[in-house]
């Protein structure tokens, strides 16, 4: 099998999810709403900065409203508790999404529970979570909902098959089992302190790279045929690790030399990539289908909101 026919293509179920919710936004128009999404954006992480216009720009390409809220690193808890309230209490704001990480000093989790359930599009607030867990969700967190997406339109198995998720975090590793759970997997859940773990993912008809640790995944962690789909995300920026990580290959390399730098994912992707049935790409794989659930559950959230 050549490389591209493994490859799960994210960035173009992406780009079909981007053309629905376009759909769905010309429709609300008709009916006289325009969704918006309020992001905020607090202290000058590189990394959110790029998320942030990222999802301000697909929102405005297809059709909604979004504002980015801009706050200094030294941002008083209570400043930004106060423009969540702001946000909850004004009608035209359909969204609210706080991006993470926030600064050491600020309590994510405080912050997170002030914003309306009904407003979260990132699906972080415990009554969205406890919805979630129960089998009856309304707002789905996006990086998960949007690799259930891709493996529904890539015709991926999964009832019966067995999942594992390397990494527990809120945002990506807990809910993604339960998705994956809900849709009939039998799903186990890795992290930092299990012993062995190549011996379970090896187990994994599905895997979920999850653990925000670059190249974790090799060879040796993945059984031939396996769905792998890598969530990481990782700035590399000296020239050995890029040829270490992408020996001869000359995109790559191509790249590392226009910009400096080059993303690599949780998977060791030159080593997998020819056990693996098939296998997300970085970029190009999960990144896209994040900014299109993004999208997506800002449209929900207008509509749930109106009873529509
Ligand atoms: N930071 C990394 N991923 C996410 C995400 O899905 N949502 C928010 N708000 N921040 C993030």
């Amino acid at each position: 099998m050549s490389g591209d026919d493994r490859k799960l293509d994210g960035a173009a179920r992406a780009a079909e999810i981007r053309d629905e919710v376009a759909a769905q936004v010309a429709e609300l128009a008709r009916q006289g709403v325009v969704p918006r999404l309020d992001a905020i954006l607090v202290g000058d992480d590189p990394a959110s900065e790029v998320y942030v216009a990222s999802k301000a720009r697909t929102l405005a390409t297809l059709g909604m409203l979004s504002e980015t809220h801009r706050l200094p690193e030294n941002t008083p808890q209570a400043a930004l508790e106060d423009l969540v309230d702001r946000l909850n209490a004004d009608s035209d704001v359909d969204g609210i999404l706080v991006q993470l990480p926030l600064p050491g000093n600020l309590n994510t989790s405080a912050i997170l529970h002030g914003v309306d359930p009904a407003k979260d599009v990132d699906g972080f607030h415990p009554e969205n979570v406890g919805l979630l867990l129960n089998g009856h969700p309304r707002l789905v967190p996006c990086t998960p909902a949007g690799i259930m997406e891709m493996l529904r339109r890539e015709g991926v198995e999964i009832k019966g098959r067995r999942a594992v998720v390397v990494g527990r975090s809120d945002i990506v590793g807990k809910p993604m089992a339960v998705l994956l759970l809900h849709a009939h997997a039998t799903v186990t859940i890795c992290h930092s302190r299990t012993r062995d773990l190549a011996a379970v993912t090896r187990e994994a008809e599905i895997l979920v790279a999850a653990a925000g640790v670059r190249s974790l995944i090799g060879p040796e962690h993945v059984a031939e045929g396996t769905v792998v789909v890598d969530v990481g995300m990782h700035r590399v920026t000296d020239r050995e690790t890029v040829e270490r990580l992408y020996p001869g290959n000359e995109k790559k390399m191509a790249a590392f030399e226009k910009r400096g730098s080059v993303l690599a994912g949780d998977v060791d992707y030159t080593r997998v990539a020819p056990i693996a049935g098939k296998i997300t790409p970085v970029p190009g794989g999960v990144g896209p289908l994040t900014i299109a659930m993004v999208a997506a559950n800002t449209v929900a959230a207008a509509q749930q909101r109106r009873d529509l």
